[in-house]
């Protein structure tokens, strides 16, 4: 041997080597890179050598030009199907008439494994080569797929070792795991084509593809679950060790495959399974038992078309078809008003299903809905149903277009969809009911209002007894109200109008917390705070104001600006002003915009104290003195001003009204 051609052995050697730990193993031992960078050098290798090249070689999966259609192979042995079980009944049936056929005094062993939801594949080695691949077709005929089943790398182009029959067929089921299925999808959406239905169509279709390079790129995975015919050569003589076999051989097989030795194990596999079925990263629809012994299957052969030693206990279907008969919107606690499906009563993925989520509009477009449809639901696990596609074909000419609502189904405020956004919300806020309860609870948490006693539980009583319409009306809660609730003594009681009154004093950032705007957090609400001099001023903040501030990005700033806009949001800062909630504006946090300038403030002023404005000028860096001298730089003068004002317009001082000196403030 050559030098390179010892390379290219050992290169090939190894990449097999870590496809059987990869796939049949399921233990990688090298990075993914690594596993590419030995590819590479081989494949290069390749192109430099052509003499050494060899259709065996891990580089050569996808050799074959597109063809036109597919050949037709007969099986050597044909491929049967399976007897199905739906229940506990149909299973103990199946195990007792197996025990009485073999007349065996003991209990059969079962080798049980998962039903794998994918197609069929027959895939046929000679010496241990690859010769073809065929589907399972009518059971005595199938197509040659040959070319895109050699781009499945968890199919070995060669077979391991060298203990196995001169030929050798495997069977088992070509699939494709969820997380492909979806990222596949996911893809498809975006680009605007159709999705796939279900894995296993998507497995289907593309082992389908007239050209390789297509199946190539669609993340198909092999597991074998038997072995079809076999000449030259010796196998086990049952099946939990022909499996073992196949696996050293290099093809994988299910990592769930068990033996069971009584009817009652058997049951334990079956429900054990059941309840991982969601978790598995692959579909799969039942539990296969086949009886161990090749002898005894022998003995036993088949009935038409399936075997008598085997079975297929179904698991309930996760998908079954039912009439949508109505669209209602709910409205969930961001305001977000959600279609639900009203269906026709339906027995899907083990339970009667009667309503199912539809997500949004956008999705409604997507399915093509209209009430009166038939349509196809999906429930599997614990998760909630959902409505996957409809049957376009059983529409009824009755059908109705489905409708967002304009008024919230709960309160009537506007509905508003944003354009970048699928969700359509309700505008009505914490005058909503629906988004009373959960707002009402963020509005007494710690980092809001902070109200000791009021917990989750008091909030949605107060809310059921109709005794809270708005977050305000908190304050106006009488200790004889609170008495009417259950479990409130006349001390708890008090306790709970005391920690509402310590509440009604409250920092600005806090009080905006509060008002729960969306994506406006604790930072957010400082910031903010730390920026307008008073919430009538943020009020009437522009989006262009607002994007100024640190931290404040389009989204957010939409979502304040749209949040002051909702006249029900601004009705709530007024009625919580008015039932006495008395904002605190920060000292001296603010920027030391006017650090320098010297005040001095005169007169009785119409909005603030004197002392309130000087604390305002001082928390911007300025002085505020109490007497009129050249260093003054303003004088600030309300109703009534004397003597002060005299001087300052001798000394040629800047006079300043209340309303000027606020718009300076305001304005730094
Ligand atoms: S054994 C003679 N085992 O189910 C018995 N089949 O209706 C041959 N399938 O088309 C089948 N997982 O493709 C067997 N672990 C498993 C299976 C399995 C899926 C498919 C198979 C066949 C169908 C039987």
């Amino acid at each position: 041997m050559t030098d390179v051609e010892k390379q290219v052995a050992s290169l090939r050697e190894a990449l097999n080597e870590h496809n059987y730990r990869y796939y049949v193993l399921d233990e990688p031992s090298i990075p993914d890179a690594e596993y590419d960078r030995l590819f590479h050098h081989l494949k290069q290798l390749e192109e430099a050598h052509p003499e050494l090249r060899s259709s065996e070689s891990p580089t050569q999966r996808v050799g074959a030009e597109p063809s036109s259609a597919f050949q037709q192979i007969k099986h050597k042995l044909p491929m049967l199907s399976l007897d199905n079980v739906f229940d506990e009944e149909g299973f103990s049936q199946f195990y007792q008439r197996i025990q009485e056929r073999l007349a065996l005094s003991q209990s059969p062993v079962f080798a049980v494994e998962p039903k794998l939801d994918g197609v069929a594949l027959s895939i046929f080695y000679e010496q241990g080569k690859l010769i073809y691949a065929a589907t399972r077709g009518d059971g005595i005929t199938g197509e040659d797929i040959t070319h895109n089943v050699r781009t499945i790398p968890s199919i070995p182009l060669r077979l391991l070792g060298d203990g196995f029959p001169d030929e050798l067929e495997i069977r088992g089921e070509v699939f494709m795991p969820k997380a492909v299925f979806d990222k596949l999808n996911k893809r498809a959406e975006k680009s605007g084509e159709r999705r796939f239905v279900n894995p296993r169509n998507a497995a289907s279709g593309s082992l389908r593809q007239l050209d390789p390079a297509i199946t190539a790129k669609r993340g198909l995975r092999f597991c074998a679950y038997s072995i079809g015919y076999s000449a030259r050569g010796d196998v086990p003589d049952n099946h939990y060790d022909v499996m073992q076999w196949i696996k050293r051989l290099g093809v994988p097989i299910s990592q769930e495959l068990r033996l069971c030795e009584s009817e009652q194990a058997c049951h334990q596999y079956y429900t054990d399974l059941a309840q991982r079925r969601a978790m598995l990263p692959y579909e799969i629809d039942g539990i296969v038992f086949k009886l161990n012994a090749f002898e005894q299957q022998q003995e036993l052969g088949f009935v038409s078309r399936a075997p008598r030693w085997a079975t297929a206990y179904k698991f309930p279907a996760q998908e079954a078809v039912t009439v949508l008969r109505d669209v209602e919107f709910q409205v969930g606690r961001t305001g977000a008003v959600t279609p639900v499906a009203r269906l026709e009563p339906v027995f899907v993925g083990g339970v009667t299903v009667s309503n199912a989520t539809l997500h949004n509009m956008d999705e409604i477009a997507r399915l093509d809905l209209r009430i009166g449809d038939h349509v196809v639901v999906h429930r599997a696990g614990d998760v909630i149903p959902k409505v996957v596609r409809s049957v376009p074909e059983r529409r009824p000419v009755s059908a109705k277009a489905i409708v967002l609502p304009a008024q919230c189904p709960v309160c009537g405020s506007p509905v508003e969809k944003l354009e970048e956004e699928s969700i359509a919300r309700c505008t009505g806020n914490l005058i909503c009911s629906a988004q009373l309860k959960e707002a009402m609870k963020h509005f007494v948490s710690r980092k809001a209002f902070d109200i000791d006693g009021m917990g989750d539980k008091l909030v949605e009583q107060l809310i059921a007894k109709e005794m809270l319409a708005d977050v305000a009306d908190i304050f106006s809660l009488k200790c004889g109200d609170l008495k009417l609730l259950e479990r409130m003594g006349e001390k708890s009681a008090e306790n709970l109008i005391s920690a509402i009154e310590a509440a009604r004093r409250i920092d600005f950032s806090r009080f905006i917390y509060a008002l729960g705007i969306r994506e406006v957090g604790e930072t957010t609400s400082r910031t903010l705070a730390s920026s307008f001099v008073s919430i009538d001023d943020l009020v009437a903040a522009s989006e262009d104001e607002l994007l100024a501030l640190k931290d404040i990005g389009p989204i957010v700033a939409k979502h304040i600006v749209h949040f002051f806009q909702a006249k029900n949001n601004r009705e709530l800062i007024k009625h919580l002003l008015a039932a006495g909630v008395e904002i605190r504006y920060p000292d001296i946090q603010q920027a030391q915009s006017l650090a320098g300038v010297t005040f001095v403030i005169t007169g009785t002023l119409a909005q603030y104290s004197r002392d309130e404005m000087k604390e305002l000028l001082v928390s911007l860096g300025a002085k505020v003195s109490g007497s009129v001298s050249k260093k003054t730089d303003y004088l600030i003068a309300g109703e009534a001003a004397g003597s002060k004002l005299t001087k300052a317009q001798g000394l040629d001082i800047r006079v300043l009204s209340e309303d000027e000196a606020l718009e300076m403030i305001r304005t730094q």
